[in-house]
């Protein structure tokens, strides 16, 4: 099959949604446009504007690193220590090898020995999934370490088959609150900074050809924490769904995007104080993380789930529930 771009070279990737196939050259060429096009469109950031890329180690976030610094973008790379036994380390190792590398400036925190928050353990003495408590750790940091060190701006590698996964668990439960920030771009607000997903016009599997052909060494294994998770699920549910049509996942989430998301915005004024241990932004005394720790640093017991449902995370990004878990999601508070 010849390139549908160039016409000239053979294809190397096929991207049906598209109706394309690309040789290399227009494949990345392809990949710079849509991230172009998904920062223009949505006024994520400017030329001169210094953004932090909040990199994991796989794929996705250093393709992300790598296709903003070589759009010209003074891209700085977030990597967060999540305490994670035999995946943590290795993580790091990459995002720090692809810093070396293009001579990127990294910053590096660690949430088990700066915060005694490691999300093995964490998870172990609360009654919290991995990923939830991973979830908060993360959104948590990501606002206060840009903050610290001057960003503005925080870009995750979130992309198509993440963004439509979330809308579907959203939607199955009708998480309207999560529904009306689940957005590209979530504006500045009351000492929460911008966040942004330049990646959410591209698949999964272009992710790993962008990485292959550009030479990113990433890592290639999931967390292990997230055995299970729903959020796995759906991503097959919804690749079942693209195999026999598609387009499906792409039409689901801009269509969502264009013509449903703005019924969902609250615009119910909610009133942020400051941390009265760290500062950050939250609706109650102390913040759900600081909470977080106090509740780790507590002899163990058992401990119930009461508690009102604070609001949404901003980003529109549920709780994740593992399979196992029949309990209902519970929004953490920002
Ligand atoms: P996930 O929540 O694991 O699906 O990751 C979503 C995005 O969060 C990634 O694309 C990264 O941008 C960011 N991210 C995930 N893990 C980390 C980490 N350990 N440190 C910094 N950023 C991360
Ligand atoms: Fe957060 Fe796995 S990356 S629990
Ligand atoms: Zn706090």
């Amino acid at each position: 099959m010849r390139c549908t771009k160039c016409r000239g070279q053979e294809a190397c990737l096929e991207v049906r949604r598209h109706n394309a196939a690309f040789c290399e050259a227009c494949f990345l060429e392809f990949f710079r446009d849509q991230v172009a096009r998904a920062i223009e469109r949505h006024k994520m950031f400017r030329r001169d504007e210094p953004v932090l890329v909040a990199v994991s180690g796989g794929k996705d976030s250093l393709a992300l690193w790598d296709v903003l610094l070589d759009l010209g973008y003074d891209a700085t790379g977030f990597y967060i220590g999540l305490g994670i036994p035999g995946y943590s380390e290795p993580s790091r190792e990459k995002c720090e090898a692809f810093a070396a590398q293009r001579g990127a400036r990294l910053i590096v925190t660690d949430l088990e020995s700066e915060y005694g928050l490691g999300i093995a353990a964490t998870a172990q003495r609360t009654m919290r999934t991995p990923c939830s408590a991973c979830g908060l750790s993360k959104r948590y940091l990501f606002n206060k370490v840009a903050q610290e060190h001057g960003f503005r701006v925080v870009a995750t590698g979130h992309n198509l088959d993440d963004e439509a996964a979330t809308l579907f668990g959203n939607v199955l439960r009708w998480q309207t609150g999560y529904l009306g920030r689940q957005a590209p771009v979530l504006a500045e607000e009351d000492g929460f900074i911008r966040k942004v997903k330049p990646l959410y016009r591209l698949a999964e599997r272009e992710m790993a050809a962008y990485c292959v052909l550009r030479g990113i060494d990433y890592i290639v294994d999931e967390c292990p924490m997230s055995k299970g998770a729903k959020s796995l699920l759906f991503k097959d549910v919804l690749n079942q769904l693209e195999a026999v049509s598609p387009g499906t996942k792409q039409s689901f989430l801009f269509g969502f995007l264009e013509k449903a998301q703005p019924l969902f915005e609250e615009h119910e004024e909610v009133e942020l104080r400051p941390c009265g241990q760290c500062g950050q932004p939250t609706t109650a005394e102390l913040c759900a993380f600081c909470r977080l720790r106090a509740e780790v640093a507590q002899p163990k017991r058992r401990r119930g789930r009461g508690g009102k449902a604070a609001r949404a995370p901003r980003d529109g990004t549920p709780e994740p529930a593992t399979a196992a878990s029949a309990l209902p999601l519970v929004s953490p508070e920002s």
